[in-house]
């Protein structure tokens, strides 16, 4: 796995006060927030999200994609911070030298960035790879803070990007702020579009080589494992013929292997690839019309063929959290729902009982093995001997918080891993995160902020 060293070499205890402003480039969304920390576990956030347009997701050029997130901010300091906005413009209309002064109208801004980043310092970082359907090659190997920074400057604004933070890293930070006390947080963790984890590691431990300017009295610094990227060649992840198709027709073949098991982008595709070979074969029932006499599904299915059940990425995730949550007696709201989403119509109780126990298989599955990632980094702490009290994990991320039964399923399997059993288990609080890495994002701009102060 990449291991990134983050240069974030602590995690905030809660008294951490000031105005900051953070945006996120998650999977799926990107959100503009200013926040203001407190200083006594609190915070207020503001912020604005919008749906990233598929369009620049594989857009010709990163400036297409960060000249739209710039626009955004724009629209954000307009709309929420217009006084702030005026009062720097007056500035530098008063001030001869604009790049000399440090002006207490420019925000300091944490740039979430969730995806694979060789960071060299607290706002400096290049990007390895995209993950999560982006494809952008002309993005690839630059500095994301430097792209988006230029962006800003054309568009003057009164920013300047301060941090650069992964989403697990921000997660982490979040979950400490809020939820301070003996134990501080050990692990902050994604399991959304994407999946990834981000702990707090003694610096004796890391093996890379840490060059440039950190922080070294706490002796610790966060590593964001990029464990959506463990095991790519195979040798321990489980493979079916579903897995192995998803795979071949994704943007980026034998990557983030981990991922494509686990993540919210993957599993509704993992379930429509295991029905449609189900509903292709000799015998089978599936989505057909009983009364219709013959076994061929072309002319006996129930389903138009123009819906997401046959297309790549048709089938939302979200489906899968309708069915385990659908408890009635017929299955009806599931029922209506592959209606409405698939084209699947009259589908009978024995149909949505199949679609309820396949996406069940997928969906344990996944919870299963984001047990074992969250269960290695435990025991690599060995914080479960060290002391009696509860191992903290903070987590963000739509699959954690909208499939039911989720976390009980980790639950159930980190009793069943060797080294953690039932009592350890018991011992792992996972706590949700909820838009953590805003305010993560944040409480690292204000530690960039204080290395600035230093440095003058
Ligand atoms: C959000 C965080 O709450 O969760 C993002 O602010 C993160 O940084 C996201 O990427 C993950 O969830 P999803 O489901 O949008 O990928
Ligand atoms: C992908 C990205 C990673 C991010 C995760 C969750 O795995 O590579 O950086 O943290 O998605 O959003």
């Amino acid at each position: 796995m990449s291991q990134i060293p983050t240069y974030v070499t602590g995690v905030p205890n809660g008294t951490e006060k000031g105005l900051y402003l953070a945006v996120d480039l998650g999977g799926t969304n990107f959100r503009v927030c200013s926040i203001h920390l407190n200083g006594d576990t609190t915070f207020n956030l503001t912020y604005t999200k919008v749906a990233i347009p598929k369009n620049l997701m594989t857009a010709s050029s990163a400036q297409d994609l960060f000249g739209f997130l710039a626009k955004q901010i724009e629209q954000f300091l307009k709309i929420h911070h217009e006084d702030h906005f005026e009062a720097h413009i007056r500035r530098r209309q008063t001030v001869t030298s604009p790049d000399g002064y440090r002006d207490e109208h420019i925000f300091r801004l944490g740039f979430t960035f969730s995806f694979p980043v060789q960071q060299s310092g607290i706002n400096k970082g290049t990007l390895i790879r995209w993950t999560k359907g982006f494809d952008i090659p002309d993005a690839v190997g630059k500095d994301v803070c430097a792209l988006l920074q230029q962006e800003i400057d054309l568009l003057r604004l009164p920013v300047k990007v301060a941090a650069l933070v992964n989403d697990t890293v921000g997660t982490l930070m979040a979950r400490s702020y809020t939820s301070p006390g003996k134990t501080s947080t050990l692990l902050g963790a994604i399991f959304g579009t994407g999946t990834n984890g981000a702990y707090v590691e003694k610096v004796r431990n890391i093996r890379k080589p840490i060059g440039g300017e950190y922080d070294k009295s706490t002796g610790e610094m966060v590593i964001n494992t990029e464990w959506g990227s463990f095991d790519n060649q195979l040798n321990h992840l489980p493979n079916t013929p579903y897995d192995e198709e998803l795979d071949r027709d994704s943007v980026n073949p034998g990557y983030q292997m981990f991922e494509k098991r686990v993540s919210g982008m993957f599993l509704g595709e993992i379930v429509r690839l295991a029905l449609v070979d189900m509903l292709k074969r000799p015998q089978s029932t599936l989505f057909t019309d009983a009364n219709s006499g013959t076994n061929d599904w072309k002319s006996t299915t129930t389903i138009n063929p123009d819906t997401g059940l046959f297309k790549q990425w048709g089938l939302d995730s979200s489906l899968m959290s309708i069915a385990a949550a659908d408890g009635t007696p017929e299955l009806s709201t599931l029922r209506q729902e592959l209606e409405n989403t698939l084209g699947i119509y009259s589908a009978s109780f024995e149909d949505a009982k199949a679609f309820k126990d396949v996406a069940y298989a997928v969906g344990r599955r996944a919870a299963r093995l984001s047990a074992v990632a969250l269960g290695a980094v435990v025991l690599q702490s060995n914080k479960l001997n060290e002391s009696n009290e509860p191992v903290d994990i903070g987590v963000d991320g739509s699959l954690v918080e909208h499939y039911p039964f989720f976390r009980t399923m980790i639950y159930e399997a980190l009793a069943a891993i060797e080294g953690i059993g039932p009592e350890g288990a018991k011992r792992i609080r996972i706590g949700i995160a909820k838009d953590g890495s805003g305010v993560g994002a944040a409480l690292i701009a204000l530690v960039a902020a204080g290395m600035e102060k230093n440095a003058v």
